[in-house]
């Protein structure tokens, strides 16, 4: 499993791709509302700092609803880097999204159908196209749904009907979502740097370190 990182926040994405393990990063209106700065601009300043990933996820903004209105906005997105290869258009899970996908994917633009709560919704965008589609788990765990359980059903999906879209376990609070959605077979995992970091860790490895640091203050000059 891939990791992109959740975020519009410029530093957190250059720490991340810093440490080497960064596949890609994934945006939405409201990360990009968070950081308080144009969307254009910060689409622009992800794709330069992060060259070597596969894929920078710019979402069309809520005001396109109709298939045209997407592409319309999907048509400036691709230019903002002189038609970086990573841009891949974000769109809503909605009839209006699918055209849009289907349309986009015919062009070769990346594509990455959002706000998926079912097996069914997934079928649909891998259908229409999509590059990548997000199932949102942590969202259905909110509603007292297991969110895990819908990436098992999604990746059994798409194996038994040989299906090429990539999934991108999103909404992932914390390292347990981690461990399970690699196990259940997502393709990336998307997470806040947050994320990251906690699972970089464990109290034996701290502790560890500190032993030997102790141990090396008595080591033979
Ligand atoms: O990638 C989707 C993600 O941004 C949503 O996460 O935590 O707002 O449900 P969350």
């Amino acid at each position: 499993m891939k990791f992109f990182v959740d975020t519009a926040n410029l530093e957190d994405i250059k720490k991340a791709y810093k440490i080497g393990v960064l596949s890609g990063v994934t945006t939405n209106p409201s990360l990009v509302v968070k950081e308080g700065v144009s969307f254009e601009t910060r689409i622009e300043e992800i794709l330069q700092a992060v060259p070597e990933v596969e894929s920078v996820s710019a979402e069309v903004t809520p005001d396109a609803v109709t298939a045209e209105e997407m592409i319309a906005q999907a048509d400036e997105l691709i230019k903002i880097n002189n038609n970086d290869k990573n841009i891949t258009i974000k769109l809503p899970m909605t009839l209006a999204g699918l055209e849009a996908c289907r349309y986009l994917t015919k062009k070769g633009v990346k594509t990455n159908v959002t706000l998926i709560f079912t097996a069914n919704q997934a079928l649909l965008a891998a259908r229409a196209g999509a590059t990548y589609v997000s199932p949102f788990l942590g969202r259905l765990d909110d509603i007292s749904e297991d969110g895990v359980q819908l990436i098992v059903k999604v990746a059994e999906l798409f194996r038994i009907h040989n299906l090429d879209s990539q999934i991108i376990a999103a909404s992932v609070r914390h390292p347990d979502h981690v461990t399970r959605v690699a196990m259940a077979g997502a393709h990336i995992a998307t997470v806040p740097f947050s994320v990251i970091e906690q699972i970089s860790k464990h109290p034996l490895t701290d502790q560890g370190l500190e032993k030997f640091a102790n141990d090396w203050k008595k080591a033979v000059q």
